[in-house]
């Protein structure tokens, strides 16, 4: 199976598939300065993202599921059509699914792209009675990686649809881990009753569980990692919705596909449509995108 999508897909030196965990089938793409970006087809779902020195900028647990049925616990889980809990699986089903790669290309500029669907299947109509496609384009550029979810409404009906990236990034020391950019925005506060306020604070730090659903929050904001001396901005695009989680120490022992330590090297800055679901008509497109761009 690896053979005939490298045979299809492969680009010498910038593009390959080749076994992933559990020998599930994953895309590696490789910059010409180094950096390299790694998307395994369960999930449609980025498992790594490294610098051209070789840094690592996502998390991965290391008690991670890499298996048909459960999502992976880090990178970048897919969630569509639902977030959350709700009458589909936790956080929808495109994070359990096996998608397809459908195109790769290495453009002029040496950026590098693979393009992977899910679509409308007998098991996806099971569970939600509508035709879609769900597109998802990641393109690594030597400091940033942009990742592209475009929803198709192939149905005769319209639906409605949350859709986000569930982002783990990889930081040194969450207590020198900071988040810039939500100030003034509203926020629910998942761990009080879904209270609402206004955040207050120009930098987000951590000394606790935190599950917070920012509502339209900036287009810009940026997660200082101190402890690696460096900062990843974060720039959306049609993704109104921001949450910031960390599931500090008794959620982590709670959570068995995570070390109970875990917690302190990561963070999740999530963005996409989250708070509310987004109506489709028949016919139409949603086109979001996020782009991390890592700097110091
Ligand atoms: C976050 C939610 O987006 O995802 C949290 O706000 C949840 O409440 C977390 O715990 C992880 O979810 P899951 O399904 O991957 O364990």
């Amino acid at each position: 199976m690896f053979e005939a999508l490298q045979a299809e897909f492969g680009i010498p030196q910038a593009l390959s598939v080749v076994a992933g965990q559990n020998d599930l089938p994953k895309v590696v793409l490789t910059h010409a300065s180094g950096a390299r970006a790694e998307v395994y087809l369960h999930g449609g779902h980025v498992t790594s993202w490294t610098t051209a020195e070789g840094d690592e900028l996502f998390f991965v647990s290391r008690e991670s599921y890499f298996a048909l049925e459960r999502p992976i616990r880090g990178g970048i889980p897919i969630i569509f059509p639902q977030f959350g809990g709700g009458p589909l699986p936790q956080h929808g089903f495109a994070r359990i699914s096996d998608w397809q790669l459908i195109s790769t290309a290495l453009r002029d500029d040496g950026d590098i792209s693979a393009t992977l669907l899910l679509e409308s299947s007998p098991s996806t109509l099971a569970l939600w009675p509508h035709y879609f496609r769900l597109e998802l384009e990641m393109q690594l550029s030597v400091s940033s990686l942009t990742v592209t979810m475009r929803v198709d409404n192939t149905d005769d009906n319209s639906f409605g649809f949350q859709a986000a990236l569930h982002t783990y990034f990889g930081v040194a020391d969450i207590h020198k881990t900071a988040v810039y950019g939500l100030q003034g925005v509203t926020l629910i506060d998942s761990l009080r009753d879904d209270a609402r306020e206004d955040e207050t604070r120009e930098v987000i730090r951590f000394a606790e569980e935190t599950d917070r659903i920012y509502l339209t929050a900036l287009d810009q904001l940026h997660i200082a990692d101190e402890g690696h001396g460096r900062t990843i901005s974060i720039q959306k695009q049609h993704m109104p919705d921001v949450v910031v989680w960390n599931p500090w120490i008794d959620k982590a022992q709670r959570m068995r596909d995570f070390g109970d330590d875990e917690y302190l090297r990561m963070v999740c800055v999530e963005t996409g449509i989250i708070a509310a679901t987004r109506v489709l008509p028949a016919g139409e497109r949603w086109e979001g995108k996020t782009m991390f761009t890592v700097g110091v």
